[in-house]
C-alpha cells in the first residue's frame, strides 16, 4: 500500500508517526473519508469544502489548496489501483513537544491512504437495528475532528446491544448516527436536522437531500424528537461508506411496517443510478 504523506507518495513501512504529533496526543486535526467508486473520487469537491471548512474552524492553516489535494489524491487512488473503495485523510497541527497552546512553529501533518469498503447490500435490503445513546459530544460537532472518543463509545454500546448504529439524541432531540446522518418520512415529507453546529453536515446527507428533490420528494430540516422517529413511516442512516441503509427497529421498536418503506427504496435506487451515472461519465 501506498501513502500521501505530506505531498509524497511512500510505502506505508516508511511513514514514520512522530510520537509528539499533535493528532496522536491531542487529537488536534481532522479528517475526511471519501469514496471511490470505478476508480473515482465520489463527491470530492464537497469533501474538500467540508475539509478545508473544519481547518478553519479549528485555526489550521492547510499549506495545500483544495485542487492540489485533490490532484495528490487522484495520484493516491491511481497509485494504489484503488477501484471500489475509500480513501482515509487526516491533517493534523504537526509535531511539536507536548503542550495544549498552539506551538509557535509546527508545519500541518497530512496523511491519506486507501481504506476497504464495499456497498453494504444486505443491511440496504433488508434494514438494520439501531439504538438510542444520549448525545455527549461538545457543541461543535459541524467540524470533522479527530476528537471521536463519545463517538466510538456510542458505537460500542450500539455494538454491544446487538445494533448496527447509535441514534444520538440530546435531551429528546435526534441529532445523528454516531457515524451517520439520520433521515425519517412522515407522510410524504423527509426530515432531517438542520446542519447547525450540533451535526456534521454529512456530504451524503445534502446529496440525497438533492436527490430526494429531483424525485420529486418534499424535505424539511428540521429537529425531531426520539417520539417522533418511533412513529415514522419510515427511517434511513446515510453516509459515505454506507451510503442509504434503512433502519427498520430501534429499541425493540419496529420502524412503519418493520420493512425499509418505498421512499428509502427509491432514494437508494437513484442513489445507485447517480454512481453509476458518474463512474460512466469519467470513463
Ligand atoms: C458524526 C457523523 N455524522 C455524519 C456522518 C456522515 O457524513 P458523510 O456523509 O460526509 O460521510 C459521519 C461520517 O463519518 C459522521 O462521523
Amino acid at each position: 500500500m501506498l501513502v500521501l504523506w505530506n505531498g509524497q507518495l511512500l510505502p506505508r513501512t516508511e511513514v514514520q508517526v512522530d510520537l509528539e504529533d499533535r493528532a496522536y496526543q491531542f487529537g488536534d486535526g481532522v479528517y475526511e473519508v471519501i469514496r471511490v467508486y470505478g476508480g473515482q473520487l465520489f463527491l470530492l469537491n464537497p469533501h474538500l469544502d467540508r475539509l478545508v471548512r473544519s481547518a478553519r474552524a479549528i485555526r489550521l492553516d492547510l499549506p495545500w489548496s483544495p485542487s492540489q489535494l485533490a490532484n495528490q489524491l487522484r495520484e493516491l487512488v491511481a497509485a494504489n489501483r484503488l477501484v471500489d473503495g475509500a480513501v482515509y485523510l487526516q491533517v493534523s497541527r504537526g509535531v511539536a513537544p507536548r503542550a495544549h497552546a498552539f506551538p509557535r512553529a509546527s508545519q500541518p501533518v497530512l496523511v491519506a491512504y486507501p481504506l476497504p469498503a464495499s456497498r453494504p447490500t444486505e443491511a440496504q435490503e433488508r434494514g438494520v437495528r439501531a439504538t438510542f445513546v444520549e448525545d455527549i459530544r461538545w457543541l461543535r460537532c459541524d467540524i470533522k475532528s479527530l476528537n471521536l472518543l463519545a463517538n466510538v463509545l456510542a458505537k460500542e454500546t450500539a455494538v454491544e446491544r446487538g445494533a448496527q448504529e447509535a441514534i444520538l439524541h440530546r435531551g429528546e432531540t435526534v441529532t445523528e448516527g454516531s457515524a451517520s446522518n439520520v433521515f425519517i418520512v412522515q407522510g410524504r415529507v423527509l426530515r432531517t436536522h438542520p446542519a447547525n453546529h450540533l451535526i456534521l453536515d454529512g456530504i451524503t446527507r445534502r446529496f440525497v437531500l438533492d436527490l430526494a428533490a429531483r424525485e420529486g420528494i418534499s424535505t424539511v430540516e428540521a429537529p425531531f424528537t426520539r417520539e417522533d422517529l418511533l412513529n415514522a413511516d419510515e427511517a434511513f442512516f446515510t453516509s459515505t461508506t454506507q451510503e442509504i441503509v434503512p433502519i427498520v427497529e430501534v429499541d425493540g421498536h419496529s420502524i412503519g411496517v418493520g420493512v425499509p418503506g418505498p421512499i428509502t427504496r427509491k432514494l437508494l435506487r437513484a442513489f445507485h443510478a447517480a454512481v453509476q451515472a458518474t463512474i460512466q461519465q469519467e470513463v
